[in-house]
């Protein structure tokens, strides 16, 4: 077991002992390789450079209660991977190949894997690079799929279920309509970086983006989606443009095993006003409470035009952080697995 401060991760690079690649060529994939050199080779004209030609996904292995180890629902990412790659013409690994070398990077980084009662957990990161030289506007032919991963804590510097201040990006948008926002492509997340930057220079934490075609809906977070609590009902966006995120699917299960009704409908920007809680909700970010979302003009704009304030103030609201504690207990082998979400290791 490494000698990491397990309580102080933050969601940071830390070099682990392997990867795992496997490549695209010639119609087949080959064996996956176990490499310690994390510079590997890329030709400078890979499509990944120029046009793009990239994808991910983002994935946990957790270390249990009773000792076991597990990775939670790899087959979702392994088919939302295959769509992000359909979607830019690129070849994907199959559903076996993806868990296989997940599973083979969790065992390969076994004693960067957080003990129990730490609350942390490794990350897996799959990306999927365009690598043939190119330079026309094309699909990449041959493509490296590589499995890393990075053991972390709490993704918000605030700490796990501490509320953080968000702010609409009214003049900056993640996705076009008709676009790629619910593709997890590599593109989406670059289209954010410059709005980003000016959020957290101004003091949030989070840039909620609307629908990019009327901007009169929410539409997601940059990092997560968007969940509002409204009395005995889990509402979250429908919209062409969101990411489909696993934990969000997960926690609508979850919350109509509660009893709650869940509704997956356009959720108009005034409804921020009638939420009891709002989270944001991923991989990374697990639930992150939300306690207040600033509506600005613009984000240089001095003024804010409309501040709503979430009800729970400073702390975690009753629901998410019944949420949280089952996808959590699911994820931990505390609670029973009765979706059979957890792929054992
Ligand atoms: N939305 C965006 C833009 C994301 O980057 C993520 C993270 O993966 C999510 C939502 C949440 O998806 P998931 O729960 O599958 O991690
Ligand atoms: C994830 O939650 O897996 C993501 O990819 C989001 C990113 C902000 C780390």
């Amino acid at each position: 077991m490494q000698n990491l401060d397990w309580s102080n991760l933050g969601f940071v690079y830390r070099k682990t002992n392997a990867i795992i690649v496997s490549r695209f060529r010639d119609g087949q994939w080959t064996s996956p390789e176990v490499c310690s050199d994390f510079d590997f080779h890329f030709n400078a004209f890979a499509g990944v450079f120029h046009y793009g030609n990239s994808c991910f996904e983002g994935l946990k292995a957790f270390r249990g209660a009773d000792g076991k180890v597990r990775i939670f629902r790899p087959d979702e990412n392994a088919r939302r991977l295959a769509r992000s790659a359909k979607r830019l013409g690129m070849a994907a690994p199959s559903e076996d190949l993806f868990i296989r070398m997940c599973c083979m990077c969790v065992s390969e980084n076994i004693d960067f894997l957080p003990p129990f009662g730490y609350n942390a957990s490794m990350y897996i990161r799959p990306v999927l690079e365009g690598s043939n030289p190119d330079i026309g506007i094309n699909s990449s032919k041959e493509v490296v799929f590589a499995v890393m991963c990075v053991p972390v804590g709490n993704y918000s510097k605030a700490g796990s279920l501490s509320p953080v201040r968000a702010v609409i990006s009214r003049n900056y948008d993640r996705a076009a309509p008709n676009g790629t926002g619910s593709f997890k492509i590599a593109a989406n997340y670059a289209v954010s970086l410059y709005p980003y930057n000016l959020a957290h220079s101004i003091g949030y934490t989070e840039l909620l983006f609307l629908d990019p075609a009327t901007k009169t809906k929410v539409d997601e977070f940059g990092s997560s989606n968007f969940i509002g609590i409204r009395g005995n009902s889990f509402v979250t966006p429908l919209s062409d443009s969101v990411l489909p995120s696993i934990t969000n699917k997960s926690l609508q299960t979850i919350a109509a095993d509660m009893g709650m009704s869940v509704e997956k409908r356009a959720v108009p920007v005034e409804e921020l006003a009638e939420f009891d809680e709002v989270d944001a909700c991923g991989t990374a970010v697990v639930i992150t409470p939300i306690r207040s979302i600033d509506d600005k003009p613009a984000l240089e704009a001095p003024e804010v035009t409309r501040t709503y304030e979430i009800p729970v103030g400073d702390s975690c609201g009753k629901v998410s952080r019944r949420l949280y504690e089952t996808i959590r207990g699911i994820q931990n082998g505390e609670i029973e697995d009765s979706h059979d979400w957890c792929l054992v290791l």
